[in-house]
């Protein structure tokens, strides 16, 4: 689909990680992320946001929003989560439970990044 990006990262002929992102305008939204379980806290998670951010800014996208679980939920695999987006330059901008389409008591954290 037009407005839909994804991009990979190959080890070999393995996928190690992957991002989905919809474009809205001069924003865009990272719909899907993740790296292997085996193969994470390796860099291709930074390796993907690094190539992919400045091709979304070329194409005109100003402002990048993520929502994952918030860390309000107590979920602890998603303290890595957490850290990811936040080692990438996002700034948690809001929590909000529930988010229209989740489930109560999923708390979302809100996360922009400026380009
Ligand atoms: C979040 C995720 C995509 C990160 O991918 P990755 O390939 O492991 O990321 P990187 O190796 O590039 O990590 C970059 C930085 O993020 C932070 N980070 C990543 N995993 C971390 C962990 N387990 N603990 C603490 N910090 C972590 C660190 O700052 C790390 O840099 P460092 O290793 O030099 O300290 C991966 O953990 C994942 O797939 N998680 C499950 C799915 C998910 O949460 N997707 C996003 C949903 S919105």
């Amino acid at each position: 689909v037009e407005r839909h990006g994804a991009w990979v990262v190959v080890d070999g002929r393995r996928v190690v990680s992957f991002v989905v992102v919809e474009r809205r305008g001069r924003a865009a939204e990272i719909l899907w992320m993740a790296s292997h379980p085996e193969q994470r806290r390796r860099g291709h998670g930074t390796l993907l946001i690094q190539h992919v951010f400045p091709e979304l800014r070329a194409g005109g996208v100003r402002l990048v929003e993520v929502k994952t679980l918030d860390a309000s939920a107590g979920y602890e695999p998603y303290d890595a989560t957490h850290a990811f987006w936040q080692s990438c330059g996002f700034i948690l901008i809001d929590t909000i439970d529930p988010l229209p389409g989740w489930q109560p008591g999923n708390p979302s954290a809100i996360y922009v990044a400026s380009l």
